[in-house]
């Protein structure tokens, strides 16, 4: 059957919203009563209903194993703890749209293997159809687990799902295969009953605006393009770190480990968007075709090539001081107690193609880490320094563009000012975009443009079989090394850190290192800037540089001249005397380093890490020039002078270092 689209047709009829609604449809999901519906998929429907997107000709049927009526359904989708009232994402919850949305919410319990059971939901389908007047129109959403996914796909088309008036489409939620393969073998047990365009096969990090803004950030602004390309790009970071564990999903997770569940899928999409060649229109299938392009130009590594591209790390448990303890991954239930699966994977990709060639592209994601942040970081090659002889400018820094996704979502571009004053002095500042000034957004799960999209035939968002498979090929000469090399390190990095030293030791002998971007929010956890304003913060933070110090490294040697303050991220490091002694022990959130910006004189301690530990360092000239900018900061490392070094300093005297 020919798959029609409906773009603009439907409006919704109580609404003068410009924006048409979602098709007329009757959508039936499997996995009605599991988690991915009642946290996602109807808070999706709901926001499309608030929002005037959803069609009055709109129903759903709900189906699985669980025996509930339509009436048992429509209570525990609107039930305070576990329905809708828990799970919505507006301010305010609105009764009226929820009470119209959920009457049109049906049930009827079903088992997979019985084809008369798929029969029984053909049939009441047929009738919610001429009830809703759907045209006819079936949206099958397969929220199940991947086992299944294959099945059903067979016992819906041998129940006649596919004939008949109007279209027929089939979401299939992630992962689509566990390797090359299952990937592919799924893909030719599907496509047996159904045609490529009728499968949408999500990604929700396509559902996210800051994701989708990437395309038409490239495509609608002139003046980046003709920068998009090995001659002026040094290299390009892609980083979603999360602070949240394998907490419940040890069962899953196991089997799966952190390329499969974040880099195959949403990593590589973010990729393709950031990478791939201009598509002819912004029609799906000249998106998609770019798309696969560029992921069938990514090089596959040989096996002998893994170790060198690709490191990974597993979190071992905590012991917090009070006594309680936070299990590392092997103690996580349903999890292999000595499991080899990797929750940690940094990894460098080279795109073999006339615009990329020889740009390494970073990749880093992983559980348990330090905070919640996606962002992609692309670094523009540096400046000729020549131009700057005989000037106090010792150093230029790179341009970069930063793509904030999430939490913080905007877009930061950082270059060079000069410092006002009679000499040539150079400082990092940043121009900052952000989609909470510039817009009036409601939070959206990311689902409602899949379910929107889908229904008006919209396939952009949705991943082809081929380009599903081309990802797959990139990840499973990793997989593979990994499998046959049991990584006897593990556990290897510490919950809260910023993953394992391997990690930044990748970047390092590259000459480079991962951009950690500290918000204000992690600022404002260390002690000192606790309510510091929003400009010092800001200020703060573009002046940070990461560094990691292995456990008994010495990071300041007694004696030397050194001018920098250092901020415990995450560890510890122990202060040490003439004698050995150590005097005091520092964590997370300390600082150390002061004496160098209060006054000019040589490091009276030796500071060692005592664990692996990750640090943001603060130069002297940065920060004497913020105190002068903010004098009130200079008031706070006053007080800290005293307290810790017996040190009275003037305010002009720190101001004017
Ligand atoms: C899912 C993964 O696909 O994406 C999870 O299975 C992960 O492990 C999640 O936590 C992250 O999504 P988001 O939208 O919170 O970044």
């Amino acid at each position: 059957m020919a798959d029609t689209i409906h773009h603009t047709k439907h409006h919704a009829s109580h609404s003068k919203n410009p924006v048409p609604t979602s098709a007329p449809c009757v959508m039936l999901i499997f996995g009605a009563t599991g988690d991915l519906a009642k946290r996602l998929l109807v808070p999706a429907l709901y926001n499309l209903a608030c929002d005037g997107l959803l069609s009055d000709n709109f129903a759903v049927l709900g189906t699985g194993r669980t025996q509930l009526t339509s009436e048992t359904f429509r209570e525990h989708m609107s039930s305070a703890d576990q329905g809708i009232r828990k799970f919505h994402t507006r301010k305010n919850f609105d009764e009226t749209v929820w009470n119209n949305l959920v009457s049109r919410f049906h049930y009827v319990s079903s088992n997979m293997d019985d084809i008369n059971d798929f029969k029984k939901l053909r049939q009441e389908i047929a009738s919610l159809d001429s009830l809703y007047q759907a045209e006819g129109n079936i949206l099958m959403y397969l929220a199940t687990s991947p086992s299944f996914f294959a099945q059903l796909c067979k016992q819906l088309y041998q129940a006649g799902f596919k004939d008949g008036a109007g279209w027929r489409r089939i979401i299939i939620e992630k992962p689509f295969g566990t390797d090359l393969k299952s990937a592919h073998q799924l893909n030719e047990q599907v496509l047996a009953h159904w045609n490529e365009d009728q499968i949408y096969r999500i990604d929700h990090y396509l559902g996210k605006e800051t994701v989708q803004n990437l395309l038409t950030f490239r495509f609608s602004n002139g003046m980046f393009e003709p920068l998009w390309n090995k001659n002026n790009i040094d290299n390009i970071q892609f980083n979603v770190c999360e602070e949240v564990d394998v907490g419940t999903r040890g069962g899953y997770y196991d089997g799966s480990g952190v390329l499969r569940d974040m880099m195959q899928n949403h990593m590589f999409q973010m990729l393709a968007y950031l990478c791939m060649e201009p598509p002819a229109s912004f029609a799906a299938d000249a998106i998609r075709n770019e798309k696969a392009k560029l992921l069938n130009s990514v090089r596959i590594f040989k096996p002998e090539e893994v170790p060198k591209n690709f490191v990974r790390g597993q979190y071992g448990d905590t012991h917090h001081l009070d006594g309680t303890i936070k299990p590392g991954y092997r103690e996580t239930p349903n999890v292999n107690p000595q499991s080899n699966t990797e929750t940690f994977a940094a990894g460098k990709l080279y795109i073999d193609n006339w615009r990329w060639e020889g740009v390494p592209i970073y990749l880093r994601s992983g559980k348990a880490l330090w905070k919640r942040g996606t962002e992609i970081v692309v670094e523009f090659k540096k400046a000729p320094i020549a131009l700057f002889q005989n000037t106090p400018v010792e150093r230029v820094s790179s341009n970069r563009l930063i793509f904030n996704i999430q939490p913080v979502q905007g877009i930061e571009l950082l270059f060079q000012a000069k410092v006002p004053g009679p000499l040539l002095g150079l400082q990092k500042v940043d121009m900052r975009f952000s989609y909470g000034d510039a817009f009036n957004v409601s939070r959206y799960t990311g689902y409602e443009v899949m379910i929107y999209s889908c229904t008006n035939g919209d396939a952009t968002l949705f991943s082809r079989g081929d380009l599903v498979e081309a990802a797959w090929k990139i990840a499973q000469p990793i997989l593979d090394y990994w499998k046959d090399n049991v990584a006897l390190e593990f556990p290897n990095y510490t919950r809260g850190s910023w993953g394992p030293k391997e990690a930044s030791e990748l970047l390092k002998h590259d000459g480079r290192h991962w951009y950690e971007v500290a918000t204000s929010e992690i600022l404002e956890r260390l002690p000192l800037f606790k309510n510091s304003d929003a400009l010092l913060l800001n200020s703060l933070t573009m002046a940070l540089r990461p560094i990691t110090a292995s456990a008994r490294e010495v990071i300041i040697h007694k004696g030397a001249l050194t001018k920098d303050l250092y901020l415990i991220c995450h560890g510890s490091v122990e202060v040490i005397d003439d004698n050995g002694q150590v005097i005091e022990t520092l964590h997370d959130g300390d600082i150390f380093g002061e004496i160098s910006l209060l006054i000019s004189t040589t490091r009276t301690a030796t500071v060692k890490a005592k664990t692996l530990t990750d640090l943001f360092v603060l130069g002297r000239a940065d920060f004497s020039r913020i105190l002068r900018d903010h004098p009130q900061f200079a008031e706070t490392i006053m007080k800290v002078a005293k307290e810790r070094y017996s040190i009275t300093v003037s305010k002009e005297q720190l101001m004017s270092l």
